[in-house]
């Protein structure tokens, strides 16, 4: 037989509860809106949207009120428990009087609890949709997208003709000692070749290469003999800056070494890059000249790829264009990378990337390739 409980012990617990669910239930209650009013919902909606209430907030707080409806009207709530006392007044009208009272309380909370959840899942869908429209009348936003540097561009068409033709391409400092960038290369201390490619120091010893040939040297000590490479790369030189002088700039080096190498494979080789590079019938032109390197020395022209030879703007009314300088490895370069040049002889040329770069795309000044102007790069994609 359940213990006897009178009304008012009963009241005063039911009351109790009534009051905890009314502090629980606080923060919901403005979602409790009087429905038979019209745009009742619009002005709460327009509310919470202007405190930034977000749709993360509306679903956590959808959450929290149905762990509230499981605290308050689960069967083993302190509620339900409540209303199970209510037959345990023995007095008939008491217990009337119980049943009406919590009866009362029951469908106050459930309201609440209901009208709550409704209001807050129209919020959640309002919040939701807004988040996920998107307004079609908007203009597009274009992606940009990068694109190559030109020198990069010049520098890889130039590696794909090379590597095509069997040479390795080869990567090295930029820091060099002055055996690399001089000795070894046949231009011993005091030597008038210094003088031109005068460089910036760094720390004691070291230096910033002026030339890609510090590479022949490298890579022979690394590879030995038979070796083809070209050496791609920056080279700095104390120079003012003018139209076609910059402090930096690109070199790509050339080097072949084996057993009965002649000028004809120069010759030929050079020939081959320039047909691949400018059309088969640009022409090449040998001028004998000097390198502390090479033995004999060449520079090398090739035919203007505008005008063919007879002369226009881009190859200075001469018909020529210089590529570069070239010759045979002199004896002494291949002694200084431990190579017995009483076996082996070999060609290197040393070509300027940008100095080609400009005169394909008709630039008046080198410098334009350095300042990095979007607005003059966006041109070469
Ligand atoms: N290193 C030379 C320079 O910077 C260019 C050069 C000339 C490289 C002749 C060579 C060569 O390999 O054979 O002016």
């Amino acid at each position: 037989m359940p213990e006897a409980i009178t009304y008012e012990q009963l009241k005063v617990e039911a009351d109790r509860v009534h009051e905890a669910f009314g502090q629980d239930f606080k923060r919901f209650k403005r979602f409790v809106i009087d429905r038979q009013a019209q745009d009742s919902f619009a002005i709460l909606l327009e509310q919470v949207r202007s405190e930034g209430y977000s749709l993360a907030e509306a679903q956590a707080d959808l959450r929290e009120l149905a762990n509230l409806e499981t605290k308050y009207m689960a069967k083993k709530s302190e509620w339900s428990k409540a209303k199970k006392k209510i037959g345990q007044i023995t007095d008939n009208e008491k217990r009337g009087w119980a049943g009406q009272h919590l009866l009362f309380l029951d469908l106050s909370m459930r309201d609440d609890l209901v009208y709550a959840k409704l209001t807050l899942d129209q919020i959640v869908e309002a919040l939701r949709t807004e988040s996920e429209s998107l307004d079609v009348t908007i203009p597009g936003r274009r992606r940009r997208s990068g694109h190559l540097h030109p020198i990069t561009l010049m520098r890889q068409r130039i590696e794909d003709i090379f590597v095509s033709l069997g040479y390795a391409v080869e990567d090295d400092r930029e820091i060099e000692t002055d055996f690399y960038n001089f000795d070894a290369l046949n231009i011993p201390e005091g030597h008038p070749a210094r003088d031109p490619q005068d460089t910036f120091y760094t720390t004691d010893g070291f230096a910033l290469r002026s030339q890609t040939s510090t590479v022949q040297i490298h890579a022979m000590q690394r590879r030995g003999a038979p070796v083809r490479m070209i050496a791609p790369g920056r080279v700095f030189r104390r120079d003012t800056p003018d139209p076609t002088h910059n402090p930096m700039f690109y070199q790509v080096e050339g080097l072949c070494v084996d057993r009965g190498i002649t000028m004809a494979h120069l010759k030929g080789t050079l020939a081959e890059f320039v047909h691949r590079l400018f059309g088969p019938d640009t022409k090449t032109r040998f001028r004998p000249s000097y390198f502390p390197f090479t033995e004999p020395s060449a520079e090398v022209d090739y035919s203007c790829f505008n005008c063919g030879g007879v002369g226009c703007r881009i190859c200075k009314w001469c018909g020529w264009i210089e590529l570069g300088g070239s010759g045979m490895v002199h004896p002494n370069v291949l002694r200084a990378a431990n190579v017995d040049p009483e076996q082996f002889t070999g060609f290197a040329f040393g070509l300027g990337i940008d100095r080609t770069c400009a005169r394909i795309y008709e630039l008046d000044d080198i410098r334009l390739l350095f300042e990095n102007d979007v607005r003059f790069l966006e041109q070469f994609r």
